[in-house]
């Protein structure tokens, strides 16, 4: 079946009990076992080792990446707490891409190392230099891509090339593009993490994410971070996040063509120094954008000519635009990375990875784009 079917039917059955279309909240935390000699014949015992609503999901994120099973957990961070902490012992090392989420980097940089994991954050938009970073206890190569902010991209058949090669794991952070654009399953990944938070809810009402594995041994160990850390999706933001999986590819389909249209119009404006978007020509990467995704996504970068004085003032002067950490919501949002989703890099860390201090993140909502460049262009008169 086609994606736009499977994103509505897949994981869900109608209630055999009362035939309720929406998958039940199972708002409980036990479950009643028959018999000793029956334990867990229904498959549940306990909310956090596991949930109805919350496999509903897992099944439904699972067809969309096309994996062999998928765990959700109670953010993003989570996930991917889970497959550093799951994946990797004392004495292990990691390659991250430079470029990723500011709290990836500050649980790798201020947690990992204490429980003995060594990172490197390596530019793995060139696969030379992840090559040559690789150590013989590199267990895990680590990448997001388009990044955050920055909207690098790495190429996913190439490292996960090198990783196998190299007898280490590919995980990677989707949460960008989402399996409706690019599923790195099928570019040989292992692990594929999202902060459903994002696109997967979209109407910012969650806080949630997911791992979705290769094998089924690693959705098993998946499940158990699940249930040994705690972590586990809550059953209402699993029930609200797989309403909002059902519009997935429209809202995606939308979103990105509205960030093109932004996109192009900023490029075009003379107090624009720079802009950074997959879906431009002129962007550096735009051959390997078109060539691993099917779709660009709705994230755009800039900058005002001024810097980061004309960024603050500009930030201040939209109207439309809310000033707000977030991204892939049906609401247009407008981020300074430096101060808010990336404030724990050292200004050292941040420059080597190219966020400068006067970028301005936007991720481009599904309102009309004619209102959206109208509260843009009135902000940059000011
Ligand atoms: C690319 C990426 N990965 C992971 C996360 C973490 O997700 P959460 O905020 O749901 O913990 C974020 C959050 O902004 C993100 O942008």
């Amino acid at each position: 079946m086609k994606f736009r079917t499977r994103q509505i039917h897949a994981g869900v059955v109608p209630d055999p009990t009362t035939g309720a279309i929406l998958t039940p909240i199972h708002q409980s935390t036990t479950f009643v076992q028959d018999s000793v000699e029956d334990y867990m014949a229904k498959g549940y015992s306990y909310s956090r080792a596991g949930n109805p609503t919350v496999t509903a999901f897992e099944e439904k994120i699972n067809d969309l990446e096309g994996g062999n099973g998928a765990a959700a957990y109670a953010s993003g961070m989570a996930a991917t707490v889970a497959v550093l902490m799951g994946f990797l012992n004392h004495g292990d090392h990691v390659v991250f891409s430079d470029v990723v989420y500011g709290g990836t980097h500050r649980f790798a940089t201020k947690v990992m190392t204490r429980f003995g994991v060594e990172s490197v954050f390596v530019d793995t938009s060139r696969p030379e230099l992840v090559e040559k970073a690789l150590r013989p206890h590199t267990k895990l190569l680590f990448t997001e891509t388009p990044a955050n902010p920055t909207l690098k991209l790495t190429d996913l058949r190439a490292m996960s090339d090198l990783a196998q090669a190299h007898g280490a794991l590919h995980a990677v952070d989707n949460t960008f593009l989402t399996p409706y654009f690019q599923r790195p399953l099928e570019l040989g990944a292992d692990l594929v993490i999202h902060s459903t938070t994002k696109y997967l809810d979209g109407h910012n009402a969650t806080l949630g994410g997911a791992v979705v594995a290769g094998t089924a041994e690693q959705a098993a160990q998946l499940k158990f971070m699940q249930k040994a850390a705690g972590s586990i999706m809550s059953p209402f933001v699993a029930w609200l996040t797989l309403q909002g999986t059902k519009t997935l590819a429209q809202r995606m389909e939308q979103q990105s063509a509205n960030a093109l249209e932004v996109a192009q119009f900023l490029a075009a404006h003379p107090r624009v120094s720079a802009v950074g978007y997959p879906g431009l020509e002129s962007f550096s990467q735009y051959d390997l954008a078109k060539s691993q995704a099917s779709g660009f996504g709705a994230m755009v970068w800039f900058e005002v000519e001024g810097g980061l004085e004309a960024g603050k003032d500009l930030m201040r002067a939209v109207k439309l635009w809310s000033l707000a950490e977030n991204l892939g919501q049906v609401e247009s949002l407008i981020t300074h990375p430096v101060t808010m989703t990336h404030s724990d890099m050292t200004p050292a860390e941040r420059a080597k990875a190219g966020i400068t201090d006067g970028l301005v993140r936007l991720s481009v909502g599904l309102e009309d784009v004619f209102d959206l460049i109208e509260d843009l262009a009135a902000a940059l008169d000011v």
